[in-house]
C-alpha cells in the first residue's frame, strides 16, 4: 500500500504551493494598491476635494462657475469677452467682485462706462484704477458700445446672448 501514501504527500505539497501562491498574489495586490494610493493621492484629493486646483488660472464665468482660461477665435470662453492685450487687466479688475455677465450684458459709451466705474467706486468699494482706468475704458468702449444711437428705453432693447459654454 505505497500508492496512497505518495498521493497524500503530493497533495500536501500541492496545498502548500497553493497557499504560497495565494499569499504572493495577495501581497502583490496589497503593495500595488498602497503604492497606487500614495502616488495618486494629490490627484485624488484634487478630484474629491477640489482643493489643489490652481485657482490663479480661474475666473468667474457668466454663469458664476469656474472654468479654465481658454481663448477660442479671440473670445475668452469663461467670460465670453473678446481677448486682446487689454483683456487681462479688465478681467482682473472687473470679474473680481461679480460675474463678467454684469459687464457683458451692459452697453455704454466711454462716458457711460466711466460713470458706472465712478458709481462702483463711490458705492461698491471699487478701488482707484489709476493707469488701468483708461485701458479698461478703451476696452469697454470698443467692445461694449451702445448698438444703436439712442440708449435703450424699454425691455425690447435688452441684449439676450447665447453662452458659448456647453
Ligand atoms: C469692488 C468690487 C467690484 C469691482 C472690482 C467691480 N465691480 Fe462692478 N459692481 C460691483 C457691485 C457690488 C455691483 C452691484 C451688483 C449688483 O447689483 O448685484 C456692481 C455692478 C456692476 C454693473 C451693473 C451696474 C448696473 O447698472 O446695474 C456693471 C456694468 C459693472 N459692475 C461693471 C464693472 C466693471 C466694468 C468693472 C471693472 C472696471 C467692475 N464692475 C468692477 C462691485 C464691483
Amino acid at each position: 500500500m505505497k500508492q496512497p501514501k505518495v498521493n497524500i504527500e503530493e497533495e500536501l505539497i500541492a496545498k502548500h504551493w497553493r497557499q504560497f501562491i495565494s499569499f504572493l498574489v495577495l501581497s502583490i495586490f496589497g503593495l500595488t494598491t498602497t503604492l497606487g494610493i500614495l502616488i495618486l493621492e494629490p490627484d485624488l484629493n484634487a478630484i474629491f476635494e477640489r482643493k489643489e486646483i490652481d485657482t490663479t488660472k480661474r475666473t468667474f464665468t457668466a454663469s458664476g462657475e469656474v472654468e479654465d482660461d481658454k481663448v477660442v477665435d479671440g473670445i475668452h470662453l469663461a467670460t465670453g469677452m473678446p481677448y486682446d492685450e487689454r483683456f487681462p487687466i479688465v478681467k482682473a479688475t472687473c470679474t473680481a467682485c461679480h460675474s463678467a455677465k454684469l459687464v457683458t450684458q451692459n452697453r455704454a459709451t466711454r462716458d457711460g462706462w466711466k460713470q458706472m466705474i465712478d458709481w462702483m467706486q463711490k458705492t461698491q468699494g471699487l478701488w482707484e484704477l489709476g493707469g488701468n482706468e483708461p485701458i479698461i475704458l478703451d476696452y469697454l468702449a470698443e467692445y461694449y458700445a451702445p448698438k444703436k444711437v439712442g440708449r435703450r428705453a424699454s425691455l425690447e432693447g435688452v441684449e439676450w446672448y447665447i453662452l458659448e459654454l456647453e
